[in-house]
């Protein structure tokens, strides 16, 4: 069946076209339209511009998305859209198209969990790939593992305390004057940096639990390059990135050992923006190898927001008998 699916819950309006069943999983179009580089300009993402920015995009990505797939809107079965979580006023601007949408041209609708559809971009890159496996949600918003049942049935087992990996990785990258958002530029630095040169503190706050706290990293990175400044001296970009990434990745090894060894799982599952990591990604391979485990993490266009991850969750939240009603809403958290 062919899937149309939608993705606008932060800077990113996406628009895909699937092909899902019958032992295929299939992408079909994957188009991003981003506010990025406007967002850039104030260091972060202000939600009144990405909501705009959505309303301008949206028709257009979508016309893109369906001539790309060499389809037409009478060709698709089923449409799948990101409710939560995210922007209020970004995620209404999709939820409100796609809505409209299917009701106008009698498709089924279902609305898809941002997070579910991180996991599921990893359907996209593994064909073979099925639940039960243990996941591990990386990305701008969100530091979590799950215990993912089946396709639909999802279990929190730990999180952040406080801020997410990726809101670290970003808040470093602009008091270092990285482009936004820095996660990206970080990870390019540190391949050239010394990863002893700075010792930052860690973010497991306590070695017994599967809990994160990236908090106090930040702040203590920052005022690291706070107080370099006022001093006047040098700072090496490269052995900080390199630092603080030895620091995050050294965590997540320990870490994701412990959510193996608690779980039972030997399949795990890396997902959101900053599974594009590749010291992370490196580091997990080798972890995943030594305990016997097999990681997945998805091709880098997957990592980051799109909309073929939701149309791939939506497939199984349709499978499993979920629709959207007229009174379809967004939740923000
Ligand atoms: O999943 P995503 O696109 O949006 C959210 O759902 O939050 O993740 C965005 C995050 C940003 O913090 C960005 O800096 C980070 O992913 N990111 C990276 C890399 N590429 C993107 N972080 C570390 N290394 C990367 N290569
Ligand atoms: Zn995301």
């Amino acid at each position: 069946m062919y899937v149309l699916s939608f993705e606008s819950s932060c800077d990113e309006t996406a628009a895909a076209v699937l092909e899902m069943g019958n032992g295929r999983r299939e992408i079909k179009s994957n188009i991003i339209a981003s506010s990025v580089d406007i967002q850039s300009l104030y260091g972060g993402v202000v939600p009144e511009i990405a909501s705009r920015a959505h309303i301008e995009a949206i028709s257009k990505i979508t016309y893109e998305a369906l001539d790309t797939a060499g389809v037409t809107i009478k060709d698709i079965d089923l449409i799948a859209v990101t409710n939560g979580p995210g922007l209020i006023g970004a995620l209404l601007v999709a939820v409100n198209f796609a809505k409209s949408l299917a009701f106008a041209n009698g498709i089924p609708l279902v609305p898809v969990d941002h997070i579910r559809g991180h996991v599921a971009a990893n359907y996209l890159t593994h064909k073979k790939l099925e639940p039960p496996f243990l996941a591990f949600v990386i990305s701008g918003g969100h530091t979590s593992f799950f215990d993912i049942k089946s396709y639909t049935s999802f279990e929190e087992i730990a999180s952040t305390r406080d801020d997410a990996i990726g809101e670290c990785f970003d808040k470093v990258g602009r008091v270092m004057g990285l482009p936004y958002p820095g996660g990206k530029a970080v990870d390019e630095l540190a391949t050239r940096g010394n990863k002893h040169a700075v010792v930052f503190p860690s973010p497991s706050i306590n070695k017994e639990t599967l809990d994160f706290s990236f908090s106090g990293l930040k702040t203590a990175v920052i005022n690291y390059l706070n107080t370099k400044n006022q001093k006047g001296e040098e700072i090496s970009r490269d052995d900080v990135c390199a630092s603080l990434t030895y620091t995050i990745t050294e965590s997540i090894r320990d870490k994701v050992a412990r959510a193996i060894k608690e779980s039972g799982y030997k399949k795990v599952v890396v997902a959101g923006g900053v599974s594009a990591n590749s010291h992370i990604r490196r580091e997990l391979k080798s972890l995943c190898d030594s305990l016997g485990a097999e990681l997945f993490v998805p091709e880098l266009s997957l990592c980051g927001d799109n909309a073929a991850m939701i149309g791939a969750q939506g497939y199984y939240e349709f499978l499993d008998g979920r629709r959207a009603g007229e009174d379809l809403n967004a939740y923000p958290s």
